[in-house]
């Protein structure tokens, strides 16, 4: 017997395509990976060096639920250093990465039957941490024509007497799409006169890219600087390529620090105490050089998959600013998305997410790709596609 929200909860279609790369693989086939949601690198050396030393130092036990001071200490200083914004320490909460911090958020704000608004398409696991307190995810429509952004008209017409406030990811996953300066000042008004809370998952900070815009017309780097009262999520998995380490943190208001404190007591105790002594060495100069090399690498593959598929004739809507996702159009192909990437993974081993995974709104027109491979798969991953659509007939 199991609870009626596992009826709700799908598996990601992407498991399956994946179970089928790891079968063609052990065939002996080649596999190009587009479908993954984390970089290719290594965690950075200093990090390890700095995981090493918390091992042999002793720090294999509980922390603060809310994580070290030390590290909130040095999270505070990297927003002053990068956006000049001062962030008390207090306010830093220590997460067993971002999905920690979302599940305690939504257990925050959220009673039975309350509802959190959320971009479609989005990432896929935020409506789960909302069923699992009782609450209802409701989804906004994104347009490409506005740049896959949370438009303040639909986010007024979204909201009903049970809606306690927004969640919203920038850069976003699967989009890219990140939300300038105006825009999110005005949905963060809209929210906060409607005594809501505005929830920013700031998970791909740092993941900003020059050439489609970049900084320059984001204008801000964190929406911290914007507003103050917002919460935010951030994580060490992405920039700091810490996925497996599981560790994020949130910015709270303070008034809400004691009670994020009393769950978290009892939801994690702690976060993992390795993980917080390795991330200290994240902010560090010789690891902050590693990671804007890889970002200079991940604009540079983006550059390099986003023009050979529009050589290809595939449309790519809106020029991503940031994460490490291009959301391609493949309705040109006369397919559906998912039999695209069934039949580019079956016959010519590329794994690609197809759009169903990210919500329903224009699922079956768009795919993912995840440029977190090297350069040299994504020229193999090119040609084999360009081999897949001729033997279509797609020109
Ligand atoms: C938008 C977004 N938020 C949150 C997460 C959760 O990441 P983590 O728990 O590794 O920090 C992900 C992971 O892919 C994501 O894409």
């Amino acid at each position: 017997m199991t609870a009626d929200r596992l009826n709700r909860i799908e598996p990601f279609r992407v498991m399956q395509l994946m179970e089928r790369a790891k079968a063609l693989e052990a065939e002996g086939h080649r596999v190009v990976h587009f479908e993954v949601g984390e970089p290719d690198f290594d965690t950075a050396e200093p990090i390890v060096a700095a995981g090493k030393r918390a091992l042999d130092e002793g720090h294999t036990k509980y922390t603060q639920a809310l994580g070290i001071p030390p590290l909130k200490a040095r999270i505070a200083r990297y927003y002053e250093d990068t956006a000049g914004v001062s962030i008390e320490p207090e306010r830093i909460v220590i997460t067993s990465g971002a999905s920690g911090g979302l599940l305690l958020l939504t257990a925050l704000l959220l009673n039975p039957d309350d509802e959190l608004l959320m971009p479609d398409p989005g990432y896929p696991c935020n409506e789960v941490f909302v069923d699992v307190v009782g609450g209802i995810a409701r989804r906004i429509d994104v347009e490409a024509a506005n740049g896959f952004q949370v438009e303040g008209r639909s986010l007024i017409d979204a909201w009903g007497p049970r809606t306690r406030g927004v969640l919203i990811g920038s850069p976003a996953n699967p989009t890219g799409a990140v939300l300038d300066r105006t825009r999110l000042s005005e949905l963060v008004n809209l929210v906060h006169e409607r005594q809501g809370a505005f929830l920013l998952d700031e998970i791909y900070q740092g993941l900003i890219y020059e050439g489609a815009g970049g900084n320059m017309e984001v204008g801000y780097h964190t929406g911290l600087a914007i507003d103050d009262g917002i919460f935010v999520l951030n994580s060490f998995s992405k920039y700091f390529g810490m996925t497996g380490w599981r560790l994020g943190w949130m910015v709270v208001p303070l008034e809400q620090v004691d009670a994020v404190g009393r769950l978290a007591q009892n939801l994690f105790i702690s976060p993992s105490s390795i993980a917080q002594y390795a991330a200290l060495a994240a902010f560090d100069e010789d690891a902050m050089v590693i990671h804007e090399q890889r970002r200079q690498r991940f604009a540079r593959r983006r550059d390099m998959l986003a023009a050979g598929l529009r050589a290809l004739g595939l449309r790519i809507p809106v020029d991503p600013l940031g994460a490490f996702y291009l959301y391609v159009d493949v309705s040109s192909t006369g397919m559906d998305s998912e039999t695209f990437c069934w039949r580019l993974i079956d016959k010519y081993q590329v794994a690609v997410t197809p759009g169903i995974d990210f919500g329903e709104h224009l699922a079956e027109r768009h795919v993912r790709f995840a440029y977190t491979t090297s350069e040299a798969s994504i020229e193999l991953g090119l040609e084999r596609i360009g081999q897949a659509l001729a033997d279509w007939g797609v020109d």
